[in-house]
C-alpha cells in the first residue's frame, strides 16, 4: 500500500460538527488519520473540542465555535474556513441535540423542547450546507455526511421529536444529494444506539434489550460510525442521496 492508500485525504479539509466529544470526536480522529486537516465544531463544550484537537493526528486542525442553531455564526465559520484553507471537502453534519422522555409522555415534550430539537438537527443541518456549500463544490468533489439515526426508520428514540428530526434529515439528504449533484455527494449514516454520553444515561434494561435484539450482538462505537463516514467519503465515488445503517442488523432483531 502507498501513502496515497494511507492517506486518502491528504490536501483536503473536512469539517465535522459537534464534535467535542462521542461519534463527532471519532469522526474528526479518522478522517486526521486519513490526511484531512480537520476543523472541528462545537456549541459550548470549548475544553472538550480542544481536547479532541489535541488528540488529532497530522497539523493543520482547528476549533471553531459555532452552533448549528446560530445562522449568523455558521456563515461566520465558513468565512473562516474559507479565509484559512481556501476550501472545503467534506462537510459532515454531526450535530444534535436531544433529551430522553417516553413516547407516551405527550405533556413532557413541550413546544420549547419541540423546537430546539428540530432547529438544531434539521434547519441546523441545512443552514450548514447552505454556509459551506460555496466553499463544498468550488473544487468539483465535495460530500456531505449528514449522521442521521435508525430512529428516522424506526420511530423509536429518546423522543417524538427527536425521531422525527431524523426522518427529516434523511429527507433533506436525497433533496440536497439531487439539487446539489454532480459536484457535491450527500449521503446519510444512520447509527442504531451508540456507547456515548448521549445515551449512557439510558435506562440499563432498555441498552441490554436493544443489543439481545441486534444481529451482531452489540452497540456500534462512535469508531464504528466514524469508520462509515470514511467510507462514504473515499469508497463510494459513484454512489449519492443514500441511508447506510450503521446498526448491527437491529431492525432485523
Ligand atoms: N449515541 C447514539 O446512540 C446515536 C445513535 C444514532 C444517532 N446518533 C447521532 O450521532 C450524532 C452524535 O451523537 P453523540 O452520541 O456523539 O452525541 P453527544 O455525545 O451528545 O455529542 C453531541 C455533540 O454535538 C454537539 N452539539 C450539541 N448541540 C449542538 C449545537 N447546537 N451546535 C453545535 N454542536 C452541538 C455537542 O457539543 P456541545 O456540548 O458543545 O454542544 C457534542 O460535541 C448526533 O447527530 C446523534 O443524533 C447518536
Amino acid at each position: 500500500m502507498n501513502r496515497i492508500d494511507q492517506h486518502p485525504l491528504a490536501g483536503r479539509v473536512a469539517l465535522v460538527s459537534g464534535a467535542s466529544r462521542g461519534i463527532g470526536a471519532a469522526t474528526a480522529r479518522l478522517l486526521a488519520e486519513a490526511g484531512a486537516q480537520v476543523v472541528l465544531t462545537h456549541r459550548d463544550s470549548e475544553a472538550g473540542a480542544l481536547e479532541v484537537l489535541d488528540s488529532l493526528s497530522g497539523s493543520g486542525h482547528r476549533v471553531i465555535r459555532a452552533s448549528a442553531a446560530d445562522t449568523p455564526a455558521l456563515e461566520a465559520a465558513a468565512a473562516e474556513v474559507a479565509s484559512a484553507y481556501g476550501r472545503l471537502d467534506v462537510l459532515v453534519n454531526n450535530a444534535a441535540t436531544t433529551k430522553v422522555i417516553p413516547h407516551a409522555d405527550l405533556r413532557a415534550l413541550d413546544d420549547e423542547l419541540f423546537d430546539t430539537i428540530l432547529r438544531t438537527n434539521v434547519r441546523g443541518a441545512f443552514a450548514t450546507v447552505r454556509a459551506f456549500h460555496p466553499l463544498l463544490k468550488a473544487d468539483g468533489g465535495g460530500v456531505i455526511v449528514n449522521v442521521s439515526s435508525l430512529a428516522a426508520r424506526m420511530a423509536n428514540g429518546s423522543n417524538v421529536a427527536y425521531c422525527a428530526s431524523k426522518a427529516a434529515m434523511d429527507n433533506l439528504t436525497l433533496s440536497l444529494a439531487r439539487a446539489l449533484a454532480p459536484e457535491v455527494r450527500v449521503l446519510s449514516v444512520a447509527p442504531g444506539l451508540v456507547d456515548t454520553q448521549l445515551t449512557r444515561t439510558w435506562d440499563p434494561a432498555v441498552r441490554q434489550r436493544m443489543i439481545e435484539h441486534t444481529p451482531l450482538g452489540r452497540l456500534a462505537t462512535p469508531e464504528d460510525v466514524a469508520a462509515a463516514v470514511l467510507a462514504a467519503v473515499v469508497s463510494l465515488p459513484s454512489t449519492t442521496g443514500v441511508v447506510i445503517p450503521v446498526d448491527g442488523g437491529r431492525p432485523l432483531g
